[in-house]
């Protein structure tokens, strides 16, 4: 039978499944015949499988129709004008750098094609400009280790292998913002290609509105391809890992209650509070990160933590990538991360640990897997962080219109067997309504959601206030008429499902 282009169209309509599959390798040949022939691969090579094994977790490694590996700018501009331009927009995409993202679908796509920045992946020193010019796809270990020879170091990811590219323009949690504020807030320029295929720089005088909203408003508007960040002179701080027993945990919280309340009087120290229970050991520890981004071994600011008797510690005097070294979460688990923020009480702080030690309980009931991990990790998010984002000249994060010293909760855990995946997200998830309606009944609640740490079923946009829901839904519709960023662009966090 000979199949006319209409008969065709008309079969193609009647199967929408074999439609979208047909579709999505069309997608995959224009951007072969668009000058990107080379940089697109199949499930049928190499590449393809080792960009599908680098996601961070088991459970968000989607196999798209094909993936694009572009090496510029411009392969991304010519990226998106393709998949923008053919057949009226079908062709459905997902932005991808470091893929930590622990929930499937916000860096990928099944029936669709991802474009994979992990090629554009340098890092250049401008010590002129006292910045250093970072491509998303690169890892921020690989970003200290070349800044390091030149003693100066970046605001960045707190482990080793963390992607570069969704953590700045999800905010940026780093062992220095107490002293500068977010990592976003230190982005001078980004480099960004917009929609219609236009490569523009956004930053004080060009593009600031843009400029603001990709500072928390993550993957709205466009795909940035390079992050000019102001560089810190000095690197080496003192810093490590401190592992406690479980049993010191009431005057581990007393002291992170005081620490996140004095904060502001000294900038230098950094405190991550890790309530850790791995199945392979069968034990509940703390484990304290505890850094000092100035050379000082037991600074006052950290007497109260390295006065409790400790199990073993690693504290010393090293640079950002060997501290990073250190804080590397294991990939090839399948994993979650729900997560939340609290008014800085002892009461709340108490109900967190409490709230934890319940669901290790609970997971012990039923598990499947042998080899799991249940973290439950406290950070300091005091308003200094939110003074320091102000006089960098804002974000959209919309901290500053909270009074309150906060702490933020991230539930974080790990396992093998997908048999477990039902059981461990809905004990993440109950972990957090059970805290959250703790805080509602005391008065402990923050509406805040972080959302390099929310789970896709949270909704971090909305918690950034009206003000500034109403800021990245304007910045969006001006930077992207046809709401590509919505629709054509599924994954992550959408300014159009925020319902306010
Ligand atoms: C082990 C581990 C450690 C972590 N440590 C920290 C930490 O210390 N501090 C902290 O704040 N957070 C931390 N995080 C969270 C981290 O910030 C997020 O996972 C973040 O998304 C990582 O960036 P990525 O490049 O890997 O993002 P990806 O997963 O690749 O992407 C995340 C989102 O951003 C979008 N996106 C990616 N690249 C671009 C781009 N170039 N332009 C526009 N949009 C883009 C994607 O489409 C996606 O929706 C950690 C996470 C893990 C798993
Ligand atoms: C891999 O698959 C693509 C798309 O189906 C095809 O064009 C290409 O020829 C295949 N390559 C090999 C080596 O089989
Ligand atoms: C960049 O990525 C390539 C390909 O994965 C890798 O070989 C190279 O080491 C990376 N470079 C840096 C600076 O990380
Ligand atoms: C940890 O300590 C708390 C009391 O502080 C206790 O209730 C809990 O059972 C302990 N957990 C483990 C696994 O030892
Ligand atoms: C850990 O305990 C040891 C032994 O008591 C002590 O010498 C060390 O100072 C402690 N380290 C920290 C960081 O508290
Ligand atoms: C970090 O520094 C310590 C010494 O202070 C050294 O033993 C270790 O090997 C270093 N690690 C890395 C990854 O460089």
């Amino acid at each position: 039978m000979h199949i006319t282009p209409v008969l065709a169209s008309l079969l193609l309509s009647i199967l929408p499944e074999v439609a979208s599959a047909k579709r999505t390798e069309t997608c995959c040949s224009a951007l072969e015949a668009n000058g990107l022939h080379g940089k697109v691969v199949y499930p049928n090579s190499s590449a393809y499988t080792e960009s599908v094994g680098s996601y961070w977790a088991e459970n968000v490694q989607l196999e798209p129709t094909c993936i694009v590996q572009p090496r510029s700018a411009k392969d991304v501009s010519r990226a998106v004008s393709t998949l923008v331009d053919t057949d009226a927009g079908a062709c459905k995409f997902a932005v991808r750098s470091g893929g930590h993202t622990t929930w499937a679908g916000a860096n990928d796509i099944s029936d669709g094609v991802t474009i994979d920045l992990s090629m554009m992946n340098s890092t250049v020193y401008n010590k002129q400009a006292g910045t250093a010019s970072i491509l998303p796809g690169a890892r921020w270990q690989s970003v200290y280790k070349t800044l390091a020879p030149y003693d100066v170091t970046v605001p960045g990811g707190r482990g080793g292998p963390v992607g570069v590219g969704g953590f700045l323009v999800g905010g940026g949690n780093t062992f220095h913002t107490a002293r500068v504020g977010f990592a976003c807030d230190n982005v001078e320029n980004f480099e960004v290609v917009l929609a219609n295929g236009e490569i523009v720089n956004a930053n004080k005088e060009s593009h600031p509105d843009l400029y603001k909203a990709l500072k928390g408003g993550s993957i709205n508007f466009g795909i940035v391809t390079k992050y000019d960040l102001k560089t810190i002179d000095q690197d080496k701080l003192w810093g490590g890992l401190v592992i406690y027993p479980n049993s010191t945990t009431s005057q581990q919280l007393a002291a992170g209650h005081k620490f996140i309340n004095n904060i502001h009087k000294d900038h230098y120290a950094s405190w991550i509070g890790m309530w850790e229970y791995a199945s392979k050991t069968d034990t509940n520890v703390v484990a304290n990160a505890l850094e000092y981004t100035s050379p000082v071994a037991f600074p006052a600011a950290l007497k109260d933590f390295t006065s409790i008797p400790n199990t073993t510690d690693t504290m010393r005097f090293a640079n950002m990538y060997n501290l990073t070294q250190e804080l590397v979460q294991a990939s090839g688990y399948r994993d979650t991360f729900f997560t939340g923020t609290f008014v800085n009480t002892i009461e709340m702080l108490k109900r967190t640990v409490e709230i934890h030690n319940e669901k290790i309980e609970e997971a012990k009931a039923s598990v499947k897997s042998t080899d799991w991990t249940m973290d439950t990790i406290i950070q300091p998010w005091p308003t200094l962080f939110a003074e320091h984002s102000q006089e960098r000249g804002g974000n959209v994060l919309g901290l500053e219109r909270f009074d309150d010293n906060l702490f933020q909760v991230l539930i974080d855990y790990s396992w093998k067997d997908e048999a477990d995946d039902a059981l461990f997200n809905n004990l993440a998830n109950d972990a957090l309504e059970k805290l959250n309606a703790y805080a509602k009944l005391v008065g402990g609640d923050n509406e805040y959601i972080y959302l390099n740490y929310a789970d896709g079923t949270q909704d971090p946009l909305s918690s950034y206030g009206h003000k500034n829901v109403d800021f990245i839904r304007r910045v969006a519709k001006e930077y992207d008429h046809a709401g590509v960023f919505q629709t054509q662009v599924p994954g992550g966090f959408k300014i159009s499902q925020v319902d306010q």
